[in-house]
């Protein structure tokens, strides 16, 4: 069976078809840049903009930045603010042909990732970071997700987490490896202290880079590479969509 999977991002939109037995994306991706300001009209526009590109007429999962309960977005970290009480699976569906569901991104990464990728057979306690614009969150316990966790948020030097070690922020500060490296070991110990994980898994497109920054962090965790990459937000957003109400 055949979900469009999106991925919506601080700085990109993507989509793509995903087989969801297999988890795997079914021929190209397409992407845009996040419209500045992200205003729900303007993000819903290009959402339905890449449906259509790929000519998709069928059900649709959408990974969305922010906490979304009962399909309304109550969060605003790296959105624009105008999306609070805004009800995301109504403003998506009018705006494309098909069902949807919205969930949070780094919970629809971490799905895939239990499912399809590093965290597959794990019985454990295992937390799913997503490094990007921001920082996602995403627990899970015997492969079952507790929603919505808003790690990024948590408070650290003065500001929130994802502001002092999110990936964008090792480009804009222009900092090094291990000087990210530094930051981001602060907050895994953060998180270590509250959650105590057996399993740490990193994601985003930063994750490629792991060889760079792997051996600055210190974690009683085992910390790996997510898997599949850039694509699990898309590949978790299209299975939850299409194991909902099949
Ligand atoms: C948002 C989260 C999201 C994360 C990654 C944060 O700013 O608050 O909901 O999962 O960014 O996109």
């Amino acid at each position: 069976m055949q979900v469009l999977g999106v991925d919506v991002g601080g700085s990109a939109i993507k989509a793509a078809l995903v087989d969801i037995e297999s988890g795997t994306i079914q021929g190209a991706s397409v992407e845009i840049p996040t419209p500045r300001p992200a205003t729900p009209r303007a993000v819903a526009g290009e959402v339905a903009e890449l449906v259509s590109a790929l000519d998709w007429q069928g059900r649709v999962g959408i990974g969305f930045p922010a906490v979304i309960r009962g399909g309304v977005v109550s969060t605003a970290a790296n959105i624009d603010s105008s999306w609070i009480g805004i009800n995301a699976v109504e403003l998506f569906g009018n705006a494309i042909p098909g069902e949807c569901v919205v969930l949070n991104d780094a919970d629809a990464a971490g799905l895939a990732e239990m499912r399809f990728g590093a965290g597959q057979e794990q019985d454990e306690t295992v937390l799913v970071l997503t490094l990007g614009t921001g920082i996602g969150s995403a627990l899970f316990h015997r492969q079952h997700l507790f929603p919505n966790l808003e790690l990024g948020s948590l408070p650290l030097k003065g500001g929130s987490a994802e502001k002092y070690a999110a990936a964008s922020v090792r480009m804009q500060e222009d900092l090094s490896w291990q000087e990210w490296g530094g930051r981001l070991s602060l907050f895994l110990g953060l998180v270590e202290r509250l959650l105590s994980p057996e399993m740490i898994i990193i994601g985003g497109g930063v994750s490629q880079r792991s060889d760079d920054f792997f051996s600055y962090l210190q974690t009683r965790a085992r910390l790996v590479p997510a898997h599949l990459r850039n694509n699990a937000g898309i590949v978790g957003a299209a299975c939850h969509a299409g194991i909902l109400d099949p």
